[in-house]
């Protein structure tokens, strides 16, 4: 017996003490089944991953059976040329397998799939491997993420995915470290810390191979940090690059020439608040351009007028960037929303595409940020091609066609008034993944539309630590009382809604929506049989005719989804899967179905495992407990927990994914409230402990208002 096989024998016979270690893969007896060569095993992947090479990636579009890289393809279309599954016969898709993860916090990962084996990422950075054969997990890996993190991350503790390259399985933690393990066992092979342990930033998208280089970004300009992206040496872990989105402090050298352009269109000490700009989820790659393109996000703090007081474009905020991926070198940039001051990222998933316009073939790519505006940009030189709401947007009036740049409506800005702005801050559309079929032409985008008011805090100071002040926010938005909000008009549209629209680049306008019951909806995945799959917060897989939006099919899995489907073929046969578990934050702001458990779904043709129970609601009923409270404590603890808890938490607001609803905590829950708030009893399960912010009088003040916002939602349900 060799050393790998003693220490197999000893995890089987005291499995759960393995499988608590930190920072390492677990379930020992897949190892054994590796060892034994079962197929669909550990020993499996390692024969079938290695092949993954720059050429496989090159081709992953081609490729029909495997979905190798975030984005499908190079391009990111997540246009899959499968089409077993079509409107003919999507009658009979069932289920498969579902497998459930154990987790009830939300799921935003695109799932790898390589030679049927799948490698997914959930909350707290971990990665799973699952046979998709059978459905199981072969082994699970947790980096173990502090959970004290989990207040460092303005949208709930997620990972969007993991990348695949040579047998290796490369994986971006909340906590800043970049980790390749290896495919076949999950164990690391190396990790390196991306980021500034001293400042608050955060890995949630998922990394790209291009060329053996690992590129991965950060976020965390909620809390003041400068963006940047870095590109590691696949094999080895070595830094090759390392590219700033924003410039630094101008009295040290700059890093490149594209941050001393930069620094020009920057006033005052910006670099001491940050800068923003993180590169948080959107990349792609055109291997015969040889160009990387990455979204950037919001300016940190949000008001410019506290960044760069003295206005300016800020660059590279809310932009697109294409980079020489060989050195890191900016090649050109577009910016979506110079100046940017309302939290309009360009980190949105851009699509690579070749369109026919006015006759001419054109290498082109196409985004939907959050400010509203879809985009079409020549990919070659990032000339700017168009510009057109793809939702209602009243921040400006449109884009320029010659110069690129937003009409901007004054009044957006809030500088001399608080300001109702759409999109609000969420965006016209988020981080979830659209997906373009050349087939119809028409790009399908998860969209939302909203409102929110802006003002100008004028009691803003810059929170160094991040998680500090307030929920730990640096954002410096508030709502100035003193002086006048200018309304929108519209003021239905303040109610969140959410719709799936398909959007024709060339003519250059919507072809076709479907209204939806909420406004946080899946990611999307389009095939050659004209299907568009999507996930519903609702609570609802969906199957749309590309053409029209029409239903063709659909289940209930219980619980809501935003995570994009992904499909790919096993031994022939066509799969789709969907992670369910809803979650990201804002997420929970809004009605939804049921809280479940996050889980796999997968269906194909035939299918026919019966779905597993669905959880019908959280708690039944919300617990009668005895306190006595004034107005006063009550209105002083509702402003507490919006500024400390409703990033997390709600009130008798039905599921979500994120915290538990506050409504339904037990007499022992708060019995022991001081010490699960104030001194981290629950720290371990990723809340944090609020003793250092947060006075004995403070936090039985929000108790007080739990309390008594449980009662009135016990008498309306009444
Ligand atoms: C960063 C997200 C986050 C923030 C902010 C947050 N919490 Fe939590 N909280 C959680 C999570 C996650 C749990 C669930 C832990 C578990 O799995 O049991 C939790 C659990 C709780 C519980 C126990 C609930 C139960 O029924 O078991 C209470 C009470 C609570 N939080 C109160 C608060 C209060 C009060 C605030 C604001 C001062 C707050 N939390 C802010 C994430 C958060």
């Amino acid at each position: 017996m060799n050393r790998d096989s003693h220490l197999i024998l000893l995890c089987l016979l005291l499995s759960l003490a393995c499988n608590r270690r930190p920072g390492q893969a677990t379930n020992a007896s897949s190892k054994t089944a590796a060892l034994m060569g079962i197929p669909g095993s550990a020993t499996h992947i390692r024969q079938v991953t290695g092949p993954i090479d720059d050429d496989r990636l090159v081709h992953a579009g081609d490729r029909q059976q495997d979905w190798l890289t975030y984005g499908l393809n190079y391009a990111e279309d997540r246009y899959s040329p499968l089409t077993q599954i079509n409107k003919d016969n999507i009658r009979t898709l069932g289920l498969a397998w579902s497998l459930d993860l154990g987790t009830q916090r939300g799921l935003e990962a695109t799932a790898l799939v390589a030679d049927g084996i799948m490698f997914l990422t959930g909350p707290w950075s971990m990665v799973y491997a699952i046979d998709t054969r059978k459905g199981s997990v072969i082994w699970k890996y947790d980096p173990q993420v502090p959970r004290s993190y989990g207040e460092k991350t303005c949208c709930d503790v997620v990972n969007r995915g993991a990348a695949l390259f040579k047998g290796r399985v490369y994986v971006g933690t909340l906590d800043g470290r970049l980790i390749a393990l290896d495919a076949s066992t999950g164990i690391p092979v190396w990790s390196v810390m991306t980021v500034d342990t001293t400042k608050p930033y955060s890995i949630t998208g998922a990394p790209r191979i291009v060329q053996g280089k690992v590129i991965i970004g950060n976020g965390g300009a909620e809390y003041g940090v400068r963006g940047y992206i870095t590109a590691y040496d696949a094999l080895s872990g070595k830094q090759v690059w390392r590219f700033y989105t924003v410039p630094g402090d101008p009295a040290k050298p700059f890093e490149s020439k594209a941050m001393k352009d930069a620094a020009r269109t920057w006033t005052g000490e910006w670099w001491k608040y940050g800068g923003g700009g993180t590169a948080w989820d959107a990349m792609a790659y055109d291997p015969a351009l040889n160009l990387l393109y990455v979204g950037t996000g919001n300016g940190s703090p949000w008001d410019r007028n506290y960044r760069s007081p003295g206005g300016g474009d800020n660059l590279y905020l809310s932009s697109i960037l294409a980079i020489n991926p060989e050195n890191g070198q900016l090649v050109w940039y577009y910016q979506t929303t110079p100046g940017e001051s309302w939290d309009f990222t360009a980190t949105q998933p851009i699509i690579l595409a070749d369109l026919i316009l006015k006759g001419q073939k054109r290498k082109i790519l196409m985004q939907a940020p959050k400010n509203g505006f879809f985009y079409v940009l020549d990919r070659t030189n990032g000339a700017f091609i168009s510009a057109d709401p793809y939702v209602y947007v009243n921040w400006a009036k449109g884009v320029d066609q010659t110069s690129g740049r937003p009409l901007e409506n004054r009044s957006a800005r809030y500088t001399k008034e608080n300001s109702d702005v759409a999109p609000d801050y969420d965006g016209g559309h988020n981080w979830h993944p659209m997906a373009y079929n050349p087939r119809t032409g028409l790009v399908y985008i998860p969209a939302r539309e909203n409102i929110a008011t802006y003002g100008h805090d004028p009691n803003w100071i810059y929170n160094k630590r991040g998680g500090g002040v307030g929920n730990g926010w640096n954002v410096s938005i508030g709502f100035d009382s003193s002086v006048p909000t200018r309304r929108d008009t519209l003021a239905s549209r303040k109610d969140p809604r959410g719709m799936l629209i398909a959007w024709d680049p060339v003519q250059r306008k919507e072809i076709w929506r479907v209204d939806q019951k909420n406004n946080w909806n899946g990611g999307v995945l389009a095939t050659a049989s004209d299907l568009v799959f999507q996930g519903t917060a609702d609570g609802f897989f969906v199957a749309y005719d590309a053409k029209n939006g029409a239903v063709v099919w659909q289940v209930s899995v219980g619980g809501g989804v935003i995570a994009p489907p992904v499909t790919y073929m096993v031994d022939g046969r066509q799969y789709v899967s969907l992670v369910a578990g809803w979650g990201g934050g804002v997420g929970m702001k809004f009605k939804s179905a049921p809280l479940q458990p996050g889980r796999v779904y997968t269906f194909t043709l035939g299918g026919t495992k019966e779905f597993p129970e669905f959880n019908k609601s959280i708690v039944t009923s919300i617990p009668e407990i005895p306190f006595s409270a004034t107005n006063e404590e009550i209105t002083h603890g509702r402003e507490l927990f919006r500024s400390y808890c409703s990033t997390c938490h709600v009130i008798a607001h039905g599921g979500g994914g994120l915290a538990p609803d506050l409504a339904f905590a037990s007499p022992t829950t708060h019995r022991n409230f001081l010490a699960i708030v104030r001194d981290g009893a629950y720290l371990p399960f990723g809340m944090p402990r609020f003793g250092n912010r947060l006075s004995e009088r403070e936090t039985l003040d929000i108790q007080k208002f739990i309390l008594s916002s449980a009662k009135r939602a016990r008498y309306q349900s009444k």
